[in-house]
């Protein structure tokens, strides 16, 4: 472990939220806390609840890929929402965390981006993703499940090993700031964003959360090759949809709207 263990009381003390992190459970090792979420959101919890975990031994990430979750050096962290909306609007969601994230770590001093569909970088690397998960009846949301794993005083040699080639584009915040960072404060900062961003999205809707979201976008106007179902193309993102699907331009011409992929920057 590095620093202190994560306690909910540690978190609470820097919550100011009304709604999000009322309830605040800390665990241990979990298998997910998107999943161990998702079976207290179908119990009725209530909206704000939140599941943090010093590890996870069945964590994943986007396509069900294997999200790196070794205990006691990172943010494991679901929050659930029940916003009335239609399962359509759904998209929007990822980019309410992915906005909460750049803030709290912009908040350490590290500048942060976003490169769709959602992945937190720092020095053009990746430190945290979003994984958003939802339960749908006939054409309603019934709930959404805002899961982020952030890379905080994890050992890069450790993280680079367990991702493979894809190490490469990964990093932690303590590597970028030269510093272990204190995982409660960072979780209650994170959490107190989420709040932020979702009363914008009350107030303002949900093009003002696409806004911010392009402003820290890496991806508009670049080059890029996609791929995706095993097939691939080379374009230009154009930018992001109502729906939070990307926009590209391939070489040909032709427009392309996907709802998920796999993007390569080339420029
Ligand atoms: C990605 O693929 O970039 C998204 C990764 C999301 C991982 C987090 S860790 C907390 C929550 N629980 C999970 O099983 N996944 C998300």
């Amino acid at each position: 472990m590095t620093g202190a263990a994560l306690s909910a009381e540690a978190i609470g003390r820097g919550l100011r939220t009304a709604v999000i992190g009322r309830p605040l459970r800390v665990e241990g090792e979990v298998d997910s806390t998107n999943a161990r979420l998702r079976a207290l959101a179908r119990d009725g919890a209530a909206e704000g609840t939140v599941v943090i975990a010093e590890g996870q031994t069945a964590g994943h990430g986007r396509r069900g890929q294997a999200w790196f979750s070794p205990p006691g050096v990172n943010l494991y962290a679901s929050v659930l929402l029940r916003p009335r909306l239609a399962a359509r609007e759904l998209g929007v969601f990822s980019f309410m965390a992915s906005l909460a994230l750049t803030d709290a770590i912009a908040a350490l001093g590290l500048p942060a981006s976003i490169k769709w569909p959602n992945d937190v970088l720092v020095d053009g690397k990746k430190v945290a993703g979003t994984l958003v998960e939802s339960g749908v009846r006939g054409e309603t949301v019934d709930y959404v499940i805002l899961g982020v794993g952030v890379n905080i005083n994890v050992d890069l040699p450790a993280l680079h090993e367990a991702l493979g080639p894809a190490g490469a584009f990964a990093t932690s915040l303590a590597a970028a700031l030269g510093r272990p960072v204190d995982r409660n404060a960072f979780a209650a900062s994170y959490l107190n964003r989420l709040e932020h961003w979702l009363q914008v999205w009350r107030k303002e809707g949900p093009a003002a959360l696409r806004r911010a979201w392009a402003d820290r976008d890496i991806l508009t106007g670049r080059r890029v090759e996609v791929r995706r179902d095993g097939a691939g193309f080379e374009g230009r993102v154009a930018g992001v949809d109502e729906q939070g699907s990307l926009v590209v331009d391939d070489t040909l011409g032709r427009r392309h709207t996907l709802a998920s992929a796999e993007i390569r920057l080339q420029d």
